[in-house]
């Protein structure tokens, strides 16, 4: 068919048509050549989430978002891993995960995102780090995977440029909570980084980007399906997100946490994830006969120093001096982190078990105390945040400090309102249960706990 113009492409899709493989090709290459106005890009947006992205689409879209750019090449005795997540409230399972994986021989060349609606991106809580510098050169990737073994960039110049755009006009057109354009946004880039395995965070619960068990199983299976089919050995491990993984939200605090967790001090939910998707990207590349194995692997990294001299390393590699990585190592973060003007406590006003922490609730106040973006530029806030003293399932006597909010000033009564209403108090004692299942290419979906036992 003859294309004619963006306005009839848009006009298709908001009558709820199926887009033609050309259409959708069309729609990325103007997004590219800036041949489209933001608007039109927003207002297609939304047609793909109001009318839907078939599954043909989606293959599609993520093909030619990836295709926008170039796609890596690495010599070829490296053996190149990945991880991603679709985004969820204190995630900050990259940090300890990029500490270890590399210590066994594998390579990272890790593009991470920015934050996104009310979940926080890895590319800004490196950013709260003094000196960390986020743009490399291509000869300094090339020369960091030899020496170091990972790096941390964001999307640079022809990595899925079409997801820069898309992506950012997502985060302010309230188009981000949609399975396809999650799949086209991080396949684009993930088969971009010419890797050979990759391990996908797909969270499940009200602060991720696929609230029901259901979608997040449909967006793993379309993201396993679309890297088995490139020749990338893909797996995604479904997670929880209704409560916030650790203690913290926000970007300096998530950096202190995941600090500790590589010194061995981790809160059990994060070891967990970082323990089974580290373990898992170990397993996929043969070093670990099991993924028990890798999991134990990964955790001893913790317990024995290495991954955090690791994590240093990346960090000086990406610009941060000497004397600063000196204070992390020796835990002195208050003389590294911009620190808030106020800290407010959130105390419980009844005795009984914390039934619920609404992750989401805490994402969104999070954003709103100036944590994350309300408008695409804004300025990041880094000291901002939310400390839990309690989270889902601890016992609480009334009067308990829940949470310490870290801010500048933008702690309205009704911000203040909705952290405390985040916290529901009852009398069950309700754990969190993280790792839910694992999805692999050509296999059933199978239960994480099942999945344990039949290796
Ligand atoms: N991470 C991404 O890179 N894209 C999304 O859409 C969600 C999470």
């Amino acid at each position: 068919m003859v294309i004619l113009s963006v306005p009839e492409v848009l006009s298709k899709k908001r009558q709820g048509g199926e887009l033609m493989d050309d259409e959708i090709e069309y729609f990325v290459e103007c997004v590219c050549n800036k041949e489209i106005d933001r608007s039109q890009i927003g207002a297609m947006l939304m047609a793909f989430c109001l009318r839907g992205l078939s599954r043909k689409e989606t293959v599609t879209l993520t093909k030619a978002m990836m295709n926008s750019g170039t796609v890596q090449q690495w010599d070829p005795s490296w053996k190149m891993v990945d991880k991603h997540s679709t985004g969820g409230v204190g995630d900050k399972v990259t940090f300890p995960l990029v500490a270890a994986v590399p210590l066994f021989g594998l390579k990272m060349p890790m593009v991470a995102g920015r934050g996104l609606g009310h979940t926080g991106g890895t590319a800004d809580k490196l950013e709260a780090i003094p000196g960390f510098k986020i743009s490399l050169t291509e000869e300094h990737m090339m020369r960091t995977l030899r020496d170091v073994g990972c790096y941390i960039t964001t999307q640079f110049g022809n990595i899925a440029p079409a997801d820069q755009t898309l992506y950012s006009i997502r985060d302010v057109t309230s188009t981000v909570c949609y399975a396809p354009l999650v799949c086209s946004s991080i396949m684009s880039k993930k088969l971009a980084e010419g890797i050979g395995s990759l391990v996908l965070d797909v969270k499940s619960g009200v602060a991720s980007t696929t609230e029901s068990h259901e979608q997040a199983e449909w967006l793993a299976r379309m993201m396993v399906d679309i890297g088995h089919g490139m020749g990338v050995n893909t797996t995604a491990v479904l997670t929880e997100m209704h409560t916030p993984i650790g203690y913290t939200i926000g970007n300096s605090l998530e950096i202190i946490e995941s600090l500790e967790c590589m010194k061995g001090n981790g809160p059990a939910d994060l070891n967990k994830i970082v323990a089974v998707q580290g373990g898992m990207l170990l397993y996929d590349g043969g070093i670990a006969e099991t993924l028990e194995q890798g999991e134990e692997m990964i955790l001893k990294t913790f317990r024995n120093g290495t991954a955090l001299d690791k994590f240093l390393e990346i960090l000086g590699n990406q610009g941060v001096e000497k004397e600063t990585l000196e204070l992390l190592r020796t835990g002195k973060y208050e003389e590294v982190f911009a620190k808030p003007t106020y800290i407010q406590r959130i105390f419980a006003h009844q005795s009984g078990y914390i039934e619920k922490v609404d992750a989401m609730a805490l994402g969104t106040a999070t954003v709103l105390l100036g944590g994350g973006r309300q408008l695409a530029g804004d300025k990041i806030d880094f000291a901002v945040g939310i400390k839990l003293l309690r989270t889902k399932g601890d016992k609480v006597e009334n009067g308990d400090i829940l949470a310490e909010v870290h801010h500048n000033g933008q702690l309205t009564t009704m911000l203040q309102t909705r952290i405390k209403e985040a916290f529901l108090i009852g009398e069950n004692d309700a754990p969190i249960r993280r790792v839910l299942s694992i999805v692999k290419p050509n296999a059933p979906t199978v239960d994480y706990e099942v999945y344990r036992s039949q290796h």
